[in-house]
C-alpha cells in the first residue's frame, strides 16, 4: 500500500534502438540452410510475377558468388530502398492472395543468413537502382547504424559481378530483380579442410532438388495457370511432385474441404502404388530422400508452395504400414495467423481445430496404406485350398497353427505308431509357434523383397504330390474325387499340370 508522502514514480520514455552489428549478426542464425534461403528469394520473385528465375552461381576461384534473377515486376528506386528495410512489411498487414512474402523480412534475412554483403539490383519502367547490404561496412561503422549503400550508375557499371548480370539478365528485360550473394562464409564455414569447391558444389546440387520439390507445381503447369521456369546455370529444373507418378495403382482418396474462418482448407490424400504396380526407377524416384517411411505423411502447400513435408505433426508414429500413405494440405496465405508460420517458412503448427479433423482423417486412411500390404500378406497366408497354415483371429490377436487337417500332416499323424504321436504332435505346435512373425512382418512391408515358396525342386515337389495322393487314398478318395480333393489341397509347389501328369501317369 502506497502511504502518505511516499515517492512519486517516475515514467520516461528512452529511444533505445538496437545495436545493429549485434542484431544483424543474431539474425543471421534464424535458422535458413542455403536451399530454404534460396527458397524464399524464389517466392519474392513468384510474388512479382517472375516467368523466368534463374540461379547463378560462381566459384569463382575461392570467391564464390550466387545471384537470383527474375524477369519479375522489379522494383523504383524509391521501392528498393523500403525494401532493404528489415521488417519491410508487417506479418499483419494483408497480403494479396498470391504472395508468398510473410514478415518483411525474407529477402534481408534469407541473404545475411549465406553471405556478409547482399547487393540488390532492380528494374522498373526502364530505370535500373541498386542497393546493398554489407554486414563489414555495418560492423565497422562508428556511429552502429544501419547503413546501407546505395550504388549510382557508375558504382553499378564498376561492379565486375553485378554488370555481368545487369547485362546478361536485366538488360533484355524491362524489368527484374538480381539478387547477388557474396563473401558467402555461413555455406562454407567448417569446410577449411575440405575441397570447399566440391562442398559449394554438393550444397548447390541439394538446393536444386529441394527447389524442384518446393515450387512442383509452379514449374509444372496446373490447369489454366502459366508454368514457371526455374534455371541453376541455365539448366532447367524439373518438378519433382512427392504425390508420385500419376498412374492407375496410386489411389486417390475424396478430398476433404475444412472451412475456417471463412477460407477453406483443402485436405487430399494418396495412397502411393506398391512396387509391383510402378517401373523399378518410379518407384525408387518417389520413394524421396530417406525412403517411403520416412516420407509419409502430410505435405503442407502455402499458396501452391510446399512447406512442410512428410510430418504426422505427432498425431501418429511414422510406421512401415503407412509409408505409402501422403496426405496434401493446400492452405491459403490469409490463415498464416492461425498456422504459426516460422521465419524461413520451413514450419508450420497446425490450429487445433484443424489437428482434429487431421485425426479423423488419419483414422480414416491409415488402413488405407494398410491394405496395400494386407493384400499382399492375405495372398500368402489364404490361397483359398485345404491350407498348411491356418490362421485365427482372436481378440485382435491373430495365431498362425499348423493345420492338421490338412491330408498329409493328418496322414502322418495317424498313421504314426502311438509312441510317436506326442513327439510328433509337439512337433507341430513347434514349427506354428516358431513362426518368425517380425522377420515375416517386416519382409512382407519391405522394398524389393518379394515372399515365394521354394519351387525350384521339382523331384521334391512331385515326392511331396504323390505323399498326398497315398494320404487322399487311404481315406478313400479315387478318380474324380481324388483329383478334385488334391487340387483344393494346399501342396506348395505343385501346380495342376503336375498333378495332372502325376495322376495321368499312375493310370
Ligand atoms: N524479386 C523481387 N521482385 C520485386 N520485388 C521484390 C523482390 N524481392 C523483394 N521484393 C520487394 O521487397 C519486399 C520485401 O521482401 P522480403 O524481405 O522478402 O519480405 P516479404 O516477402 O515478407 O514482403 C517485398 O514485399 C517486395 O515488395
Ligand atoms: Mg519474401
Amino acid at each position: 500500500m502506497m502511504s502518505k508522502g511516499s515517492k512519486k514514480t517516475h515514467f520516461r520514455e528512452l529511444a533505445l534502438a538496437p545495436s545493429p552489428a549485434m542484431l544483424v549478426e543474431s539474425l543471421r542464425s534464424i535458422g535458413y540452410t542455403l536451399e530454404t534461403a534460396l527458397a524464399d528469394l524464389i517466392d519474392n520473385s513468384v510474388t512479382a510475377e517472375a516467368s523466368t528465375i534463374s540461379v547463378r552461381f560462381l566459384w569463382n576461384n575461392k570467391s564464390p558468388w550466387i545471384a537470383v534473377v527474375d524477369d519479375g515486376c522489379g522494383m523504383t528506386p524509391d521501392e528498393l530502398i523500403a525494401a532493404m528495410r528489415f521488417g519491410s512489411e508487417s506479418p499483419l498487414i494483408e497480403r494479396s492472395k498470391n504472395d508468398l512474402g510473410r514478415f518483411g523480412l525474407g529477402m534481408k534475412t534469407a541473404s545475411i543468413s549465406q553471405c556478409r554483403r547482399v547487393t540488390v539490383c532492380s528494374k522498373s519502367s526502364g530505370q535500373v537502382s541498386a542497393c546493398e547490404w554489407d554486414l563489414d561496412r555495418i560492423a565497422d561503422s562508428e556511429s552502429d547504424e544501419w547503413l546501407l549503400g546505395v550504388l549510382d550508375d557508375a558504382a553499378i557499371s564498376t561492379d565486375i559481378e553485378l554488370k555481368m548480370l545487369v547485362d546478361g539478365c536485366l538488360a533484355s528485360n524491362d524489368s527484374g530483380t538480381i539478387i547477388l550473394w557474396r563473401n558467402l562464409d555461413a555455406m562454407l564455414a567448417g569446410t577449411e579442410h575440405v575441397d570447399s569447391e566440391k562442398k559449394f558444389s554438393e550444397l548447390m546440387s541439394n538446393a536444386r532438388s529441394h527447389l524442384e520439390t518446393v515450387f512442383h507445381r509452379f514449374l509444372s503447369p496446373e490447369d489454366g495457370r502459366k508454368s514457371l521456369s526455374i534455371d541453376f546455370n541455365k539448366s532447367p529444373l524439373s518438378a519433382y511432385d512427392p504425390f508420385g507418378p500419376s498412374v492407375p495403382s496410386r489411389q486417390e482418396l475424396p478430398t476433404e474441404k475444412l472451412v475456417v474462418e471463412g477460407e477453406t482448407i483443402v485436405i487430399q490424400p494418396f495412397v502411393l502404388p506398391h512396387q509391383n504396380k510402378v517401373s523399378r526407377a518410379d518407384y525408387e524416384k518417389y520413394a524421396g530422400e530417406g525412403g517411403y517411411l520416412q516420407n509419409q505423411g502430410f505435405y503442407v502447400y502455402r499458396n501452391r508452395r510446399l512447406i512442410v513435408k512428410a510430418t504426422w505433426f505427432r498425431l501418429i508414429k511414422k510406421e512401415e504400414l503407412n509409408k505409402l500413405v501422403r496426405v496434401r494440405i493446400d492452405i491459403p496465405n490469409s490463415l498464416d495467423h492461425i498456422w504459426s508460420i516460422n521465419v524461413d517458412k520451413s514450419q508450420v503448427i497446425p490450429p487445433e481445430i484443424v489437428r482434429k479433423q487431421l485425426k479423423n482423417i488419419i483414422k480414416r486412411i491409415s488402413g488405407k496404406g494398410k491394405q496395400v500390404y494386407k493384400r499382399r500378406a492375405s495372398r500368402l497366408v489364404d490361397s483359398g485350398k485345404v491350407p498348411v497354415w491356418t490362421r485365427e483371429v482372436k481378440e485382435g490377436n491373430v495365431k498362425y497353427a499348423i493345420n492338421v487337417q490338412h491330408p498329409l500332416l493328418k496322414e502322418v499323424l495317424d498313421s504314426a505308431p502311438s509312441s510317436l504321436k506326442p513327439a510328433l504332435e509337439s512337433t507341430y505346435r513347434m514349427i506354428a509357434d516358431g513362426f518368425p512373425r517380425d522377420v515375416f512382418f517386416s519382409d512382407v512391408a519391405s522394398d524389393g523383397i518379394e515372399i515365394c515358396a521354394d519351387d525350384s525342386d521339382e523331384i521334391a515337389i512331385k515326392e511331396l504330390v504323390l505323399q498326398v495322393l497315398l494320404a487322399l487314398r487311404k481315406c478313400g478318395f479315387e478318380g474324380v474325387e481324388l483329383r478334385k480333393r488334391i487340387l483344393e489341397t494346399e501342396i506348395p509347389g505343385a501346380t495342376e499340370k503336375l498333378i495332372d501328369e502325376l495322376l495321368e501317369g499312375e493310370e
